[in-house]
């Protein structure tokens, strides 16, 4: 469920017509929903409880500051995986002590920021990177709290390209190997082993593949602690999938979710955490654009948006669908037409839809793509030298442009000209 629904046939953000934001915005740009995402932390909040849990927000999937404050605000703890998201989750004000540390490139420089500046738990994910987290834990004083990433070796079933918890993965270390990888961290002066992370990819529309993981990590739990660890705490990861169609697709609910992980780790007295990311974000924005031209080409009709792969790389990087809505509400059994949905990228690639049915829409109109706000702001590109796609939030009838379409100024003085040039 969300927040963007047709008013007198123009599309809202919460109370907000989105004709409003394009104009004082202009195209194209992400619009987020303030009541979307806190329902769909408050899902996982719900789903979880009366466990002991801690739902931090998977920032890689949506990490504009003003949306950290937001969750950060509702208690929400934050997954970050590198340097930049750190300081993004400190700049919204979440305390060190919400945050955990993912991720399987962690830099001696990064570990420093984080230890200095406050942390839950890192969440190791090989033996050099324990061996250097222990080093320079030592080297500052600290001691830092960690759980080691598993690969329980399970097919999540979900696109390859975002599927981590298979052996052929780069993530986490093989769970076969973990007594041994536990025993070694036990043994580090720098290191305080807390419990165990996994997390198997993202968009799965199924259960199963996380209940084969959490049964896995629930033995590994007890053996670990026969072994002698104090395993307090297991980090779950994300990973559960949202409907990217209004169509028959219906992935697992959070509560289900929730009742799956009570019943695999839920009586072994450890803290839960969960980093679920496009959950929360996925279906709170929208990619709002303007068509420039319709073209009508051999056999296919383009639809060319002032939005191209550089604004939303999903459907060009994973063959990803999202449905895509005209501002301005067709009237009830109005025609459709098939059209090539493409940006003016100077490439085929920037394609986000090929014959898709549309009501007829002309030069100058308003397309609004769903399920946006996981994924799409986070991974734009100034490719082409098109502007970065600026964010606006909304909150009842409220809006703010949360991050700023950059001038051509700023764009162009960030390169230099060498002087021997
Ligand atoms: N925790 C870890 C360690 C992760 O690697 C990820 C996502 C998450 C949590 C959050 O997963 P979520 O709940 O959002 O599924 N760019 C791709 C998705 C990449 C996901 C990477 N890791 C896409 O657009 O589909």
């Amino acid at each position: 469920m969300d927040h963007f629904l047709y008013r007198n046939g123009i599309l809202h953000a919460e109370d907000v017509a989105v004709p409003d934001i394009a104009a004082a915005v202009g195209t194209p740009f992400y619009v987020y929903s303030a009541a979307t995402l806190t329902r769909h932390y408050h899902l996982f909040t719900e789903a979880l409880s009366p466990l002991p849990h801690m739902v931090c927000f998977a920032i890689k999937s949506l990490s504009n500051v003003a949306v950290l404050k937001l969750l950060g605000d509702l208690g929400a703890g934050m997954d970050v995986v590198s340097g930049g998201e750190y300081r993004r989750a400190r700049a919204a004000g979440v305390p060190g002590e919400r945050i955990v540390f993912s991720g399987v490139g962690k830099t001696r420089e990064e570990m420093r920021l984080a230890l200095t500046g406050g942390i839950r738990q890192f969440n190791v994910e090989s033996e050099p990177e324990l061996r250097a987290l222990s080093e320079v834990a030592v080297s500052l004083g600290f001691v830092a709290p960690i759980t080691v990433r598993v690969n329980p070796d399970v097919d999540a079933r979900t696109h390859e390209k975002i599927a981590t918890g298979k052996k052929e993965n780069k993530f986490g270390i093989p769970i076969a190997r973990a007594s041994e990888v536990y025993a070694e961290a036990a043994s580090l002066p720098g290191i305080e082993v807390i419990g165990i992370d996994v997390h198997i990819g993202s968009q799965l529309t199924e259960l199963e593949p996380f209940e084969q993981a959490y049964l896995k990590v629930a033995d590994l739990t007890r053996r670990l602690r026969s072994e002698g660890h104090d395993i307090r705490r297991l980090d779950l990861g994300g990973g559960l999938g949202i409907p990217y169609t209004r169509s028959n697709e219906a992935p697992p609910l959070p509560t289900d979710y929730g009742a799956l992980i009570k019943r695999t780790v839920g009586d072994l007295g450890c803290e839960v955490e969960i980093e679920p990311g496009r959950l929360i974000s996925g279906n709170a924005g929208l990619l709002v654009a303007g068509v420039i031209y319709v073209k009508n080409g051999e056999g296919r009709d383009f639809l060319i948006l002032d939005a191209a792969m550089n604004d939303l790389v999903r459907p060009s990087m994973y063959g990803a669908h999202h449905d895509i809505v005209p501002v301005v509400e067709a009237p009830a059994a109005s025609p459709t037409h098939a059209y090539d949905v493409v940006g003016p990228v100077c490439e085929t690639g920037d394609t986000f839809a090929k014959g898709r049915d549309l009501p007829l829409v002309a030069e100058g109109d308003l397309v609004a793509f769903r399920s946006a706000g996981a994924y799409g702001a986070v991974m734009a590109s100034e490719y082409n030298t098109r502007p970065l796609v600026p964010e606006v939030l909304v909150k009842g009838d409220h809006f703010a442009v949360i991050r700023e379409r950059p001038s051509f100024d700023e764009i162009l003085n960030r390169d230099t000209i060498p002087a021997w040039l």
